[in-house]
């Protein structure tokens, strides 16, 4: 699987990632560095943030910089910003990653369990987006934010409903900030990626025997999951100039998965040829 942007598509663009010490944030953020960007990496934990600073430098030569922050506190988010900023004079791209995520019936959850998710996937989208997007309309300066969202943000889902709640505001507010900063040339794009294997979401979301039993590849069209350069290219793309004209976006990259469980008679693949041609000779009978 191979990247597909020209290697100098992010020169001199520097890029913050939050919770990109990890899972997709870190696949991303090494793609992006091999086609010359700086990369800030954000989380809350220092350790696995210097980790991935070192490995991906040593993998790719760039410049990483991990910054801790918890996005659910906006001091913490100020911080992000004067330290990237001494270190590599201007922000270009936000890339809000981080998330919390994990299933269970609706009605078991305490109010506090719903909070956890909102706070960091919604307000802590938002809490970046305001701190970075002031930061720029004062400074007079573009920039990107892309956010990741997922394939429920617009249908809804049972079993993750805090999640889903939070990944629809953020789908409300990529969208409502591309047409309302379009005038400081901010631009907000989202990605909505289907099952992409990840130890931080496959041990929460298919906890034990639960991905033997739910084979996610079975639901996607495609009979498989993303590979993660698949959508490293695609974040690398929405994040440079080539998407200059892509504004208010949320792209899919799943395969196929939501259409075909939206579609009425999707659950037709199981049937067979030779039951298709016993179909065939009842028809119009
Ligand atoms: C029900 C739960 C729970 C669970 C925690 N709680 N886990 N309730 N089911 N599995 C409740 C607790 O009982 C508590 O409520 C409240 O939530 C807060 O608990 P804490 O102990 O403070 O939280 P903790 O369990 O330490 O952390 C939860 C978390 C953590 C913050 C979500 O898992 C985390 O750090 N996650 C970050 C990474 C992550 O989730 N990655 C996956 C993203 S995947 P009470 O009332 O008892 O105090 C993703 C993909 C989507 O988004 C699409 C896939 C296709
Ligand atoms: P992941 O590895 O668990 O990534 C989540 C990241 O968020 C971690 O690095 C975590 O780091 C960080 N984070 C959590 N709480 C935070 C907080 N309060 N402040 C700052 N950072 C915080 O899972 P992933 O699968 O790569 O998910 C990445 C993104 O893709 C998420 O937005 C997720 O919803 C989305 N997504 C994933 C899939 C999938 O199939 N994997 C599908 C659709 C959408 P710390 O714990 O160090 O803080």
């Amino acid at each position: 699987m191979k990247g597909m942007l020209l290697p100098d598509s992010l020169k001199e663009k520097t890029i913050i990632i939050t919770g990109g010490g990890t899972g997709l944030g870190k696949s991303m953020g090494k793609y992006m560095l091999e086609l010359g960007a700086n990369l800030v990496i954000t989380s809350r934990k220092k350790e696995v943030l210097e980790k991935t600073a070192h490995e991906l430098e040593a993998q790719t030569g760039g410049k990483v910089l991990p910054i801790m922050c918890d996005v659910r506190k906006y001091d913490e988010i100020g911080n992000v910003i004067k330290t990237t900023e001494n270190h590599f004079g201007q922000i270009h791209g936000v890339l809000n990653n981080a998330a919390g995520n994990f299933i269970s019936p609706t009605e078991r959850l305490s109010h506090r369990a719903f909070d956890i998710i909102v706070d960091i996937v919604l307000k802590g989208t938002y809490y970046m987006t305001l701190a970075i997007g002031k930061n720029w309309i004062s400074k007079d300066q573009s920039g990107t934010f892309l956010n990741i969202v997922t394939t429920y943000a617009w249908t809804g889902s049972g079993y993750v409903v805090p999640s889903a709640c939070s990944k629809a505001g953020v789908l409300a507010l990529t969208r409502s900030l591309a047409v309302e900063w379009a005038k400081y040339k901010i631009r907000s794009n989202a990605i909505a990626p289907g099952p992409f294997p990840t130890e931080g979401a496959w041990s929460r979301l298919l906890p034990g025997d639960l991905v033997k039993k739910f084979d996610p590849a079975e639901r996607i069209p495609l009979k498989r999951v993303g590979e993660h350069q698949e959508l490293a290219n695609l974040a690398a793309y929405l994040m440079s100039d080539f998407s200059a004209y892509i504004n208010g976006e949320v792209i899919t990259i799943d395969g196929g998965e939501w259409l075909r469980n939206g579609g009425e008679f999707s659950h037709l693949e199981l049937i067979s040829s030779e039951m298709w041609n016993t179909i065939e000779k009842t028809r119009g009978k």
